[in-house]
């Protein structure tokens, strides 16, 4: 079968190039679209920005994506632009080319394809555009040599201008494409994806591929078969009910924040850390939980909230601990042929907070060090109950039940904050590498207890959603 998508408005059928071409070689070598840059090839610079566009409750939604960790099956039934589709008719430039001319923010221009797609996006959002939203939007563009000043600036003047552009008519997407001897599976459904995941267990399965990505970005590694799970309408489902959030594990960062952000504004703020907007886009809580990192973010968040994870396969479903899930490092309790369906979060009750933080080298676009999340809930001024996760400090992300054993049934104050964190050498013992030394992640670990403690004890909680 073939795959179809409109590439800056021009309908392309593809049927012989291998599923594991990312799109940005797609775009450069196959399409001859040579303004999408490669910088780094690992989501890091933002140079092969392109723009992925397709309906999202009713409305146009536009994305920036980063094309070198896309493969080319993930564009299907969608509409891509690239620098050279941005402009308008008569070769107009579009609004954020030309605040970007008028306000010098090209020198090298090296990274400005990508910042013209990154700002396109934002201009056709419907955002407020704020300093802060546009800080955001260009966290994952870097410029070694303009400066940010003047980039900000044709921000600031150019991405108020309403969006305006169409949508193209919705295109059907395939079920299965091959080529040169490797496998991309697409189902859309939920019986269909258990049925291929039980046809082929030993495939790779891809969520948004900002983890997986790598292995043919970077690696160069022709995966054989790919089984995609974003087609499927359950995985890609937010649901709420009285008592919990589930969200299918297929929705993304992006899609997954407004609901987030209401129920857990700690967890929003530091979900908003992950990666840059390009990887959030992409980017799935499910892709999280499946590569099993001992720095991945959100488990440490989900293990604190007492979240459960649905998995499915041919055989049925079953509903499990997300604790439990982790055995060992990058060893997980999916069976072959399994696959996570959904992650249901328990509500905060009005007794419990939750907060996290999150400690890497730089603010934006960083991989954790040390990761803590805690959900205390508090009756008559004492912690009734105490859930404590971290990330960073040991194989997988674990409780830390010392420190737990430390708070509960305690009045919170400083005193019984600070007995907490000297009980974090008892529960880790973390190893050294580049990201932080054994030490390093054991003060800081303990640390965060103040942290905790200032920011519950604040009168107005509301200021306190920000994740360090
Ligand atoms: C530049 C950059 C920055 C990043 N920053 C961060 C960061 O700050 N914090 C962080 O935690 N991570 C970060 N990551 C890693 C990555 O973005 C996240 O882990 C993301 O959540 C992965 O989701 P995905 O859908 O892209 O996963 P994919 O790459 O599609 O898959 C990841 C793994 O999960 C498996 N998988 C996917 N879906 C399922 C499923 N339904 N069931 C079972 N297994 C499944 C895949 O087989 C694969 O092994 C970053 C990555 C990049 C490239
Ligand atoms: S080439 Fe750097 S993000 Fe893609
Ligand atoms: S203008 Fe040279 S890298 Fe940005």
């Amino acid at each position: 079968m073939a795959i179809q998508f409109y590439l800056n408005g021009e309908l392309r059928q593809v049927a012989s190039v291998a599923p594991t071409t990312t799109v940005l070689d797609y775009i450069r070598d196959h399409a001859g679209l040579t303004g999408t840059k490669e910088g780094c090839a690992e989501g890091d610079c933002g140079a092969c920005s392109i723009v992925v566009a397709d309906m999202f409750d009713g409305k146009p939604d536009y994305q920036a994506v980063n094309s070198c960790l896309l493969m080319l099956p993930q564009l299907d039934g969608k509409q891509v632009l690239t620098v050279e589709g941005v402009a308008g008719t008569e070769g107009r430039l579009d609004p954020v080319q030309a605040a970007l001319v008028k306000s010098d923010g090209t020198q090298c221009g090296f990274c400005t394809p990508g910042f013209v797609m990154s700002l396109f996006a934002l201009r056709h959002s419907e955002e407020d555009i704020t300093d802060e939203l546009i800080h955001d939007a260009l966290a994952g563009n870097l410029c070694r040599c303009t400066g940010y000043r003047p980039i900000v600036e044709a921000a600031r003047d150019s991405c108020s201008v309403a969006g305006g552009r169409e949508l193209l008519e919705a295109l059907a997407a395939s079920d299965d494409y091959n080529s040169d001897g490797q496998d991309f599976f697409a189902p859309g459904s939920i019986e269909d994806l258990a049925g291929v995941c039980a046809d082929h267990p030993g495939a790779h399965l891809l969520g948004g591929g900002t983890d997986l990505g790598i292995l043919v970005s970077k690696e160069r590694r022709p995966l054989k078969t790919v089984i995609h799970t974003a087609r499927v309408p359950e995985l890609r489902e937010i649901t709420e009910d009285e008592k919990s959030l589930t969200l299918g594990a297929a929705v993304t960062y992006s899609r997954a924040l407004p609901s987030i952000k209401r129920l857990y504004p700690s967890f929003a703020a530091m979900i908003k850390r992950i990666g840059s907007r390009q990887i959030r886009n992409v980017g799935t809580i499910g892709g999280n939980i499946g590569n099993a990192s001992p720095i991945g973010d959100t488990p440490p968040c989900l293990i604190a909230l007492d979240a459960t994870l649905i998995l499915a396969s041919k055989a049925g479903e079953r509903e499990m601990s997300i604790e439990e899930f982790f055995l060992d490092y990058r060893k997980t309790d999916l069976q072959a042929g399994e696959f996570i369906k959904s992650i249901r979060i328990p509500k905060l009750s009005k007794d419990q907070d939750f907060r996290t933080y999150k400690i890497s080298k730089r603010y934006d676009q960083d991989i954790s060090a040390v990761i803590g999340a805690y959900r205390l809930e508090f009756a008559n001024d004492k912690i009734a109950d105490v859930r404590i996760a971290y990330g960073g400090m040991a194989a997988t992300p674990k409780r830390a039940p010392a420190c737990e054993a430390a708070l509960t049934g305690q009045t919170w104050s400083a005193d019984i904050a600070a007995a907490a964190a000297a009980q974090v050498g008892g529960d880790y013992a973390p190893i050294s590498d580049h990201r932080a030394s054994k030490e390093y992640r054991l003060k800081v670990a303990g640390n965060l207890f103040q942290r905790l403690y200032r920011d519950l004890s604040r009168e107005d909680k509301t200021l306190e959603v920000m994740a360090i």
